[in-house]
C-alpha cells in the first residue's frame, strides 16, 4: 500500500553533515520525495510537534534539543512508508540501535539519535501539518 510519512534530520546529523547519506538511504530504498526544507524550529512549533510528549521527563531537552539548530524535514511516499521507515531509523535508543539502520549506523546518543520519523499515519498527518504549514 502507497503511502507517506515524514522524517525529520534532527540539528546533530545536520551540524555533522548526515543529510546526504540520511536522504540518499530513502531514496535507495525507493520511496519518492514529495516534500523537503531545512528549518530552524521556534519553541512554540517544537511544543506543538512534540505535544504528545509533554509530560514526559525529558520533554524540556527534547525541544531544546530539536531548536539547537537546523533541522531537515521531508514527506516521503512508498509502499510501508510509516512502518519501513521505523525499521530504517532503528531502536530510540541509538546504541541499541541495529547495525544498518540509520540510528545503529550513525549514533549513539538517546536524545540526540539523528533522525524523527512518524509513528503513524495519524501522527504523520499532525506532524507535518506542524511542519509544513
Ligand atoms: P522520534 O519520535 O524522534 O522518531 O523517536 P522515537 O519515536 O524513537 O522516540 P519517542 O519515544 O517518540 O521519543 C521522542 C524523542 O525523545 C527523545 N528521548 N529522550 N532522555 C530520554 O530518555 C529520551 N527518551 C526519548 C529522543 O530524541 C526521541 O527520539
Ligand atoms: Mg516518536
Amino acid at each position: 500500500m502507497s503511502d507517506r510519512t515524514l522524517f525529520i534530520i534532527k540539528p546533530d546529523a545536520v551540524s555533522r553533515g548526515l543529510v546526504g547519506r540520511i536522504i540518499y538511504r530513502f531514496e535507495s530504498k525507493g520511496f519518492t520525495i514529495i516534500r523537503l526544507r531545512m528549518l530552524q524550529f521556534n519553541r512554540e512549533q517544537a511544543e506543538r510537534f512534540y505535544n504528545v510528549h509533554k509530560d514526559k521527563p525529558f520533554f524540556e531537552e527534547l525541544v531544546s534539543f530539536i531548536t539547537s539548530g537546523p533541522a531537515v524535514a521531508a514527506i516521503i511516499e512508498g509502499d510501508h512508508a510509516v512502518s519501513a521507515t521505523r525499521l530504517m531509523i532503528g531502536s530510540t535508543r541509538s546504541h541499541e540501535a541495529q547495525p544498518g539502520s540509520i540510528r545503529g549506523d550513525f549514533g549513539l546518543d538517546v536524545a540526540m539519535n539523528i533522525i524523527h520519523a512518524s509513528d503513524s499515519a495519524e501522527s504523520f498527518k499532525y506532524e507535518s501539518g506542524v511542519v509544513f504549514s
